[in-house]
């Protein structure tokens, strides 16, 4: 074989071994995951949303304020039955992403409640969805369907 067609071979070659491992990279990012936000790595962190709706019920129009150390989502009207309030983030890179809500309804006093927190929901959730009840948030349960994760209100936290 002269040299050049074995160049070109060569060639040849890396590009199918370049191309295939496209494919592959490819077929894999299609394999079913189940919904749980990968560990953030340096530059790999996947979005996570957290949504929240309201199910207090008839005339009990919620309002949300969440906040994080750096930022202040500010306060948000979620009526009773359609409404909802939904944010997006980028879990840090040191894996302590904490994000805490008041809930107030009329009549009520402030509920505090912490709707994110990394080392608690990466596992569970990338997509994280709440219903807002009286008795406290309870989160979907992506095994049964339901929302039956519920949790107490945590109000030690105070803004
Ligand atoms: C989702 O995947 C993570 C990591 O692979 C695993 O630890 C977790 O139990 C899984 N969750 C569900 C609901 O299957
Ligand atoms: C709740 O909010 C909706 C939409 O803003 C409004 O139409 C409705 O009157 C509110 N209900 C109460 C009881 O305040």
């Amino acid at each position: 074989m002269s040299s050049l067609s074995k160049n070109v071979l060569q060639l040849f070659l890396v590009m199918l071994l370049g191309f295939s491992m496209t494919l592959f990279t490819f077929a894999a990012d299609l394999t079913p995951k189940n919904d749980s936000a990968t560990r953030p790595n340096f530059l790999d962190r996947k979005m996570a949303r957290v949504t929240i709706f309201n199910d207090l019920g008839e005339g009990l129009n919620l309002t949300v304020h969440c906040k994080s150390g750096h930022s202040d989502l500010g306060v948000h009207k979620v009526a009773y039955p359609k409404g909802f309030y939904a944010f997006n983030f980028r879990p840090n890179f040191f894996g302590t992403t904490l994000y805490f809500c008041g809930f107030r309804w009329p009549d009520s006093p402030l509920h505090m409640f912490d709707i994110y927190v990394f080392q608690r929901d990466r596992e569970v959730c990338g997509k994280c969805f709440w219903k807002i009840r009286e008795d406290g948030p309870c989160m979907f349960n992506y095994e049964t369907k339901e929302y039956d994760l519920c949790s107490n209100w945590n109000n030690r936290r105070k803004f």
